[in-house]
């Protein structure tokens, strides 16, 4: 029995896939890249842009031919696109011939869905619920192990679909985590550990127990054994001083940092909730050049958020010209339902959110360029 995983999103979803991987295993499939040659296909996918959810409903749709010469195939959908119920409802309709739909706190289930839709009985689970320990992996990303600290966020930015297909911050305890890290280590395969959060500066701010980020990074670098930390993502609003002071001083942890800012201009991120201006961003950026000397700095950029200008849009190009990252995300605005952004007055024209994307690539393209050099 072989399966095929077809990933979607972020690194959170990667390593998702590692742990469906890993339960797929353990039932004895073994993986195949063929889709033709699959008894199970599952499809683990992303709602963070509009494109992201047509590249997924494009390639379900062609299975419906492989559907049709082989019976016994399971279809499963989980990921991100599943947690909104609309969206789920969409795919269990326009495509009949999908087995399970899986939401994303629910993976350990996943055997017994198997299970069911071989006694003919389609699956639906959507509901919320708890950070899922000991699930088996199958590590896939060469020498880097990701390891998830938390999941969720409980920022609400404006644009942005993620509090609501992921629900609230819930961190893991830092036991567990710890553990975790032990584990990889002592297996000698891996030489990079990625943590992976929603928000990773907030760690622990649900827990009572006093853990934080900081607090998690040191004990970390405590555990004995060849390895480099890294971590994403961090929010300005909440990268405090005790979190890079940490990277300056522990060796152990890599000397980069990606700082997403969004946009440049203050009336835009305050439209956006992201909690912080121009200014606080930049003496961020200022206090890590200081105390991390040659961190490496990446960032994320929206254009075409509702309402902007042209002047507002040209605060985000003088950032990037001022901050010299070494690499950027640049994303044209995408409305997703339910989210206040959507709803604002003031959408912007593709033509105009496409002119506003290229000029940004083509600055930081430049600026690379020109720090090649260098
Ligand atoms: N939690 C992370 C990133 C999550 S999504 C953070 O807060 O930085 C990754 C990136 O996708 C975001 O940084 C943002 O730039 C982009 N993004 C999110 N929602 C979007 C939308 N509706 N349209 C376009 N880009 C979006
Ligand atoms: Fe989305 Fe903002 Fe949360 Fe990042 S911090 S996941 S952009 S709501
Ligand atoms: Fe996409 Fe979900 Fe990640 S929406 S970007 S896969 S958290």
């Amino acid at each position: 029995m072989k399966y095929c995983i077809v990933t979607y999103g972020c690194q959170m979803n990667v390593h998702e896939s590692e742990k469906i991987a890993g339960i797929l295993e353990n039932l004895g499939y073994t993986e195949t890249d063929i889709r033709e040659n699959a008894d199970i296909i599952v499809f683990n996918t992303c709602a963070i842009r509009e494109g992201a959810e047509d590249r997924v409903f494009g390639n379900v749709g062609n299975l419906k031919k492989m559907k049709k010469k082989n019976k016994n195939l399971i279809i499963a959908v989980c990921g991100c696109m599943t947690q909104k119920e609309q969206t789920a409802q969409k795919l269990m309709n326009t495509f009949p011939f999908v087995d399970i739909v899986l939401g994303t706190f629910n993976l350990s289930r996943l055997g017994y869905f198997i299970e069911a839709v071989k006694q003919g009985r389609k699956m639906e689970i959507l509901q919320e619920g708890d950070v899922e320990e000991n699930l088996p992996y199958k590590r896939t990303s060469g020498d880097n192990a990701w390891v998830n600290i938390m999941q969720g966020c409980n920022n609400f930015c404006t644009y942005c679909i993620v509090p609501y297909v992921r629900g609230r911050e819930k961190s893991r305890k830092q036991e567990n985590i710890l553990n975790e890290i032990k584990n990889i280590v002592a297996e000698k395969k891996y030489k990079k550990i990625t943590l992976l959060g929603q928000n990773v500066n907030s760690y622990g701010n649900d827990l009572s127990d006093g853990s934080t980020f900081a607090g998690l990074l040191k004990e970390i670098c405590k555990i004995e054994g060849d390895f480099k930390v890294s971590f994403m993502t961090s929010h300005p609003k909440d990268l405090t001083d005790d979190v890079i002071d940490v990277i300056a001083n522990e060796d152990k942890i890599e000397k980069y940092i990606h700082l997403p800012a969004q946009s440049g201009n203050n009336r835009v991120l305050k439209l956006m909730n992201r909690k912080y201006t121009r200014e606080k961003y930049l003496s961020i950026i200022e206090k890590i050049r200081e105390k991390i000397p040659n961190c490496r700095i990446t960032s994320d950029f929206i254009v075409g958020f509702p309402t902007e200008t042209e002047e507002e849009f040209e605060d985000t190009y003088s950032l990037v010209k001022q901050v010299r990252y070494d690499s950027i995300f640049a994303f044209m605005y995408s409305p997703r339902e339910g989210t206040v952004a959507s709803k604002m007055e003031g959408q912007i024209e593709d033509k105009v959110k496409h002119a506003r994307v290229n000029k940004l690539l083509a600055l930081e393209k430049k600026i690379q360029k020109e720090d090649n050099k260098r």
